[in-house]
This record gives C-alpha cells, structure tokens and sequence, in this order.
C-alpha cells in the first residue's frame, strides 16, 4: 500500500456534532427509543438508513459480516429476507447466534443488536415476496447465492429462463428463500460525542424478559 494511503488513515480525524444520549433518556423499552432515532435518521436524510450490518458464525466459529435490508421490525425483533442456501443461511442453520449493526454517519449514531435468529413462517415469507417487485422475485429465483458462477451470463441467462417460465404468471416464493426474525437479547445505542467520550446505553433482557439498562464507557 502507498505511504499516502497509509499517512492519509493516520492523520485523518473527525470531531463528533455534540448530540447526547442519557439513561433517563432512553426510556425503558429499546424499541421505542429505537423508532425514536430512526424517525430521527430519516429526517436527516441518512443514505439506506435500514441498512445494517449482519455477522454470522459458521460451525467452525469463523465469523461472517455482510449488509442486510431490515424489512420488518417489532417488539419481537428485526427481520430480513434472504438465500437460506446462502454463506449467511447456512451459518445460521447450524447457529442461530447474530449480531447486527446500523451506522447512522450523519448522527454519529450507532445501535447494535445480539441475540439469535428464527425462521419466519412459510405464510410469512410468502406475504412479504408477494409484494417484491416482478425482477426482485426472478432474481431471487435465479441467484443461488453466494455459489460460484461461471460467468455473468450464465446468471443472466438464468434470470431470462425464470422470466420465461412465469411469463403472465404469479411467480412464487422459492422454497429456498425467506425471512429471518432477529431476538435480540442485548441492544446498544451509541451516540458520538466531542473528544471521543461518547455515550454508549446497552440494554439487556433478563430471564423474565424485562428490559435493564446500563451505561457502559466509551
Ligand atoms: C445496501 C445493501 C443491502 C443488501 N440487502 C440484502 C438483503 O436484504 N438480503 C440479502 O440476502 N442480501 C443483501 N445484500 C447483499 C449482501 O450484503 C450479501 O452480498 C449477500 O446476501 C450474500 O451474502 P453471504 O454470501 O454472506 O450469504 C445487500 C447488500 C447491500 C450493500
């Protein structure tokens, strides 16, 4: 790597907007407070604000990051839509355990979610594909994902088969795609403040399933 690209990445620094976040502030229940920031996000016109980061754990512990769409979100969790043949859907067929990530750059915000995945219905999946535009749903069809291709076109002329095949037709849901529910059992809000001494909140479930929460350091 160049000596600019490396001095570039040491000397480059950013002061944080002097936003805060407090324990009283927050409320006790992490799903209102994080409706609260969203809402707040789309008002300040964050980019793909329900873009989030998903890692995942395969069965010989090898972690996996990638970014998601969060679809649907409830005081159940947060849930996404993807390939269950994929690296991401075989990871969490042999472990359920997730953790995923929003980054809000234009808040300095960040809110991070632990806990494990559930597969949503049959009914449920079927409902939301039901609604993806008519190329989402022969794209879900025509990319096994995360498996190797030999070249574009054969992803292409796979995409021009399915289309063919469902021509005038209703297209259903692959039976190798669908949603997954996050149940997060912990919930960080971060919030960047001026001379790196940010305000992190962590809320965590206890076994009756009541929220507690705490301030941890920066
Ligand atoms: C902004 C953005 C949103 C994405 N949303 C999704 C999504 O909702 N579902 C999905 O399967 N892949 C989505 N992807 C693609 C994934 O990041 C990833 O490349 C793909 O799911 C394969 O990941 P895997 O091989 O780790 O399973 C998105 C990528 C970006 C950059």
């Amino acid at each position: 790597m160049s000596e600019v690209f490396r001095s570039y990445l040491n000397s480059i620094r950013r002061e944080f907007a002097d936003k805060l976040l407090d324990i009283d502030l927050v409320g006790d229940d992490p799903y209102v407070f994080f409706e609260k920031w969203f809402e707040e996000a789309v008002g300040a016109e964050a980019l793909d604000p329900y873009a989030m980061s998903l890692a995942t754990v395969n069965d010989q512990n090898k972690p996996s990051l990638r970014t998601v769409y969060m679809r649907d979100i409830s005081d159940k969790g947060i849930v996404f839509y993807t390939n269950y043949t994929s690296r991401k859907g075989s990871d969490l067929l042999k472990n359920p355990f997730v953790s995923s990530n929003f980054f809000w750059v234009e808040l300095d915000r960040q809110i991070r979610f632990m806990g494990k995945v559930v597969k949503l219905s049959e009914a449920q999946s079927d409902e939301y594909f039901s609604h993806r535009p008519r190329e989402s749903q022969i794209g879900a069809w025509a990319s096994n994902q995360s498996h190797e291709l030999r070249s574009r076109e054969e992803l292409i002329e796979a995409f021009k088969k399915i289309e063919a095949k469902y021509k005038n037709q209703t297209i259903p849901r692959p039976p190798f795609w669908g949603g997954f529910l996050i149940e997060p059992d912990e919930i960080e809000f971060w919030q960047g403040r001026p001379m790196r001494l940010h305000d992190r909140i962590v809320f965590t479930k206890d076994k009756g399933g009541k929220w507690l929460k705490k301030r941890i350091a920066p």
